[in-house]
């Protein structure tokens, strides 16, 4: 991961003279105390420039000043924030991007972000997910150039960012668990970004290892290991790539001996799907380097709660596998048993990741106990043609569940939509030799894909599942992200938690 940017926050009166100075506006335009002041050093030259351009401080809009007289900054941008009142959800997270995306280091390595209002105080809450937002956007996956602008000395790359707002020390506390969710986010991008012959299942183990600095227990299961609990389903989907399959089990115990069974977090990691023997056509098949962006979730998430000594207990458990065809590779017809004693018949190797997950979900469940489950996956391409690439697909066995993480995907801007699941589809995934099989059939992809996961979770297990094809990778452009891995997942279930499950 690269972002050469630091963030910091200072005072409102803080000396500043350097690179750019960022100001805001209000709509008609009501410039902020800072603007007003910067108008007054420059003897009028920013309101002659709002006059000339038409400035009205609608959200989205800025103005440039270059090279102002009467103040040393090279540079004075100053952006509409539309009407405040009418700031919600991610809001400010987003406005963080958006100046992100404005500054470059041109203009000097600094820029110095005057984040206040023209009447009311901004809360630090606000404050810190613009800072948030800022650093998001800030994210560069360039560990494969082999000439790094950001490394090089003489590069003009923004080096430091410093928000002067009115209370910086409680701006900075307020920051501090926003930093923990930038770390979780930029360690599932990079994961997801790495490519497949890096980033194999033995790899992405190790690299959840290094959670442990952060005070994640981790275990590793082997192909020997998973064989011995009766994971057939899962080994299925290895057994034709040279690279050994793993299973990582992640805890983090922030809730003390109290806080009772954790809540699991599941994620399909395969980190190349090639289809198997059911081989995918060649035509974008290098996106499926992405296909653990549900792994990438989990291990981000496992990090973030860590940072920021969240009090829950917590469990995630990622299968790692490569679907790869070969001459041990399964074949569309063959029958492999789960862990849970259900048989699969396996009509095509590319639907892999219910089979992976079948495992993992009915591991987590037998030894942990969860009060909840939730799953993350690149588990259909069906689900781009239903929901695009905005909301991910909401599966679950539970109203409430579902609507608390309806809610958490408001408030963080990684929506989700729920989709329905029920007997009728249910049908679809019936075998005539086994007990189910592993592809539903053309209409309803993404459903059939979800009953097949609700064959391994328990009756009483309040579960969730979330296709998040279209929003792991290949991700569209947004203010906060301009990586081809989006770590999507992270800061909502990081919200999620934080609304449902943790001791306050
Ligand atoms: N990993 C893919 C799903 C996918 C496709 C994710 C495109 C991201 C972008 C998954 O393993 C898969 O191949 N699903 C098949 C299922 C089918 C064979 C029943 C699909 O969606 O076509
Ligand atoms: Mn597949
Ligand atoms: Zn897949």
């Amino acid at each position: 991961m690269t972002n050469p940017t630091t963030l910091s926050f200072a005072s409102l009166s803080a000396v500043a003279a350097d690179g750019t100075a960022v100001i805001f506006a209000e709509e008609g335009p009501k410039l902020s105390p800072a603007a007003q002041d910067l108008d007054k050093k420059t003897k009028g030259r920013l309101k002659d420039a709002v006059k000339v351009s038409g400035f009205k401080g609608k959200k989205g809009t800025s103005v440039d000043v270059l090279a102002p007289q009467g103040v040393k900054f090279a540079r004075i941008l100053l952006v509409g924030l539309g009407k405040l009142k009418d700031f919600a959800n991610d809001d400010w997270i987003n406005l963080g991007g958006v100046v992100r995306g404005k500054l470059t280091g041109r203009e000097g390595d600094t820029a110095h972000v005057y984040l206040e209002a023209t009447k009311s105080e901004l809360s630090v809450e606000d404050i810190a997910a613009f800072a948030l937002g800022a650093q998001l956007r800030g994210y560069n996956f360039d560990k494969y150039k082999s000439k790094k602008p950001a490394k090089d000395a003489d590069a003009k790359v923004l080096k430091k960012i410093v928000i002067h707002c009115a209370d910086s020390r409680a701006a900075g506390r307020a920051y501090r668990p926003e930093r923990a969710i930038l770390d979780g986010v930029n360690f599932a991008r990079d994961l997801v970004n790495e490519p497949a012959n890096i980033l194999t299942p033995a790899e992405f183990a190790s690299r959840a290892k290094a959670l442990t600095k952060a005070g994640v227990q981790i275990s590793v299961l082997s192909e020997a290991q998973m064989k011995r609990l009766g994971m057939g389903a899962l080994l299925a989907v290895g057994q034709g790539s040279e690279n050994t399959s793993h299973m990582a089990v992640m805890q983090w115990k922030g809730g003390g001996r109290k806080g009772g069974e954790p809540v699991a977090i599941v994620g399909k990691g395969v980190t190349f799907d090639t289809g198997g023997i059911s081989l995918k056509p060649a035509g974008g098949m290098e996106d499926m380097k992405g296909d653990m962006g549900g792994a990438a979730c989990v291990a981000g998430l496992m990090l973030a709660l860590a940072e920021r000594k969240a009090k829950v207990n917590a469990v995630g458990v990622i299968g790692l596998v490569e679907n790869m065809p070969s001459g041990t590779a399964t074949r569309p017809g063959d029958v492999v048993e789960a862990m849970s004693g259900t048989t699969i018949e396996v009509l095509n190797t590319d639907a892999e990741g219910r089979m992976v997950l079948a495992d993992c979900l009915w591991y987590v469940q037998e030894k942990y106990k969860p009060t909840a489950v939730i799953n993350l996956a690149t588990l259909t391409g069906a689900v781009m043609v239903a929901l695009g690439k905005v909301h991910a697909g909401l599966f679950s066995n539970n109203d409430d569940l579902s609507e608390q993480l309806t809610a958490a995907g408001l408030e963080t801007g990684e929506k989700l939509w729920r989709l329905p699941l029920g007997p009728k589809y249910d049908k679809l995934i019936e075998s005539k030799v086994a007990d189910i099989k592993n592809t539903g059939g053309r209409w309803g992809g993404s459903i059939s894909a979800a009953q097949f996961l609700q064959r391994f979770v328990k009756p009483d297990t309040p579960w969730a599942h979330l296709d998040i094809a279209g929003t792991a990778m290949a991700a569209e452009s947004t203010d906060i992200n301009r990586s081809w891995g989006s770590g999507f997942g992270v800061r909502l279930l990081d919200r999620f938690i934080q609304d449902n499950y943790e001791r306050r």
